[in-house]
């Protein structure tokens, strides 16, 4: 059995995700916005081991996040569902790509990650000045082909982990509205396949998954020069360095 965190399970396809891991007994860590929320989350998750709070769209409660995780000590998978769709820039900016960034970053390497992103990331464009505007300019598609980036350097950079990026559908959640056409248990399954199978498709690294099949990402998230420089600016708004062991290492052989 896994133990698991999922950021943004108070609703939508993070506490289907919940549920369902729970249901097939494994531990689960639910996290909310606040603890209202949370409440909300315990709620539909009785089981769950305990609920982490804090507001993704701001840098320190998102720090304050991943204490709270390391308190309760390692994780087997991390997937980082919380997502906002209809929101000003500067929060797309942070609960989409510097959540994730930060708490893969400060978060106590886990097995596996798993990053929700979406098929809109094939419109994206990693306009990276953009991003480090004060007010930016970023989109909802752009955040999303910047959480597959992430995804991207996470797996090129750390090869003890299965980093892997997901596109649900367009499902019928608070975000996806009720006249979404895909199925919504297609949307949560592939998620917490990811997480737990021991299946040799899902124990991969640096793939974009639909409905369990890897499919071709935006170009842009496996150029190497652009992840390095979206990891630098990530550095540089939120103050915290991607941890780039193997790059570290070889250089310390190399010495
Ligand atoms: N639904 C779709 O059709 C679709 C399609 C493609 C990709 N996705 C992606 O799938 C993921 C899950 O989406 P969903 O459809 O389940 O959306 P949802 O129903 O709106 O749920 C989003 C979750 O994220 C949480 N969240 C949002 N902002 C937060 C913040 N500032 N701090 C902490 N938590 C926050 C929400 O908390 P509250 O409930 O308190 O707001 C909620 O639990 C997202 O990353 C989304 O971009 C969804």
């Amino acid at each position: 059995m896994a133990r698991i965190l999922i950021t943004g399970s108070a609703d939508g396809l993070g506490q289907l995700s919940a549920r369902s891991l729970a249901e097939h007994g494994h531990q689960v860590v639910l996290h909310a916005r606040n603890a209202e929320r949370g409440r909300y989350a315990q709620q539909h998750v009785p089981s769950a081991e305990h609920i982490i709070v804090g507001d993704l769209s701001d840098i320190d409660a998102t720090k304050n996040v991943a204490d709270q995780a390391n308190a309760l000590g390692r994780f087997d998978a991390v997937i980082h569902n919380a997502g906002v769709y209809q929101a000003p820039p500067n929060d797309i900016l942070r609960v989409n790509t510097l959540a994730p960034y930060l708490l893969t970053c400060l978060i106590h390497k886990p097995k596996r990650l798993i990053y929700l992103s979406s098929d809109m990331h094939l419109q994206g464009r990693a306009n990276l000045e953009n991003v480090k505007k004060e007010s930016s300019r970023i989109s909802y598609s752009d955040s999303k082909l910047y959480v597959v980036m992430l995804c991207m350097a996470v797996a090129r950079n750390w090869s003890d982990v299965y980093a892997n990026a997901v596109d649900p559908g367009w499902v019928p959640t608070k975000m996806g509205g009720p006249g979404a056409p895909d199925d919504l248990q297609h949307g949560y399954e592939t998620q917490t396949w990811l997480a737990v199978s021991n299946d040799s498709r899902a124990t991969v690294s640096g793939r974009y998954f639909y409905h369990r099949t890897a499919r071709r990402s935006n170009p842009q998230a496996s150029d190497v020069m652009l992840q390095e420089r979206f990891l630098s600016l990530c550095r540089d708004i939120t103050g915290i360095a991607f941890p780039q062991e193997i790059q570290s290492e070889r250089r310390a052989k190399n010495d």
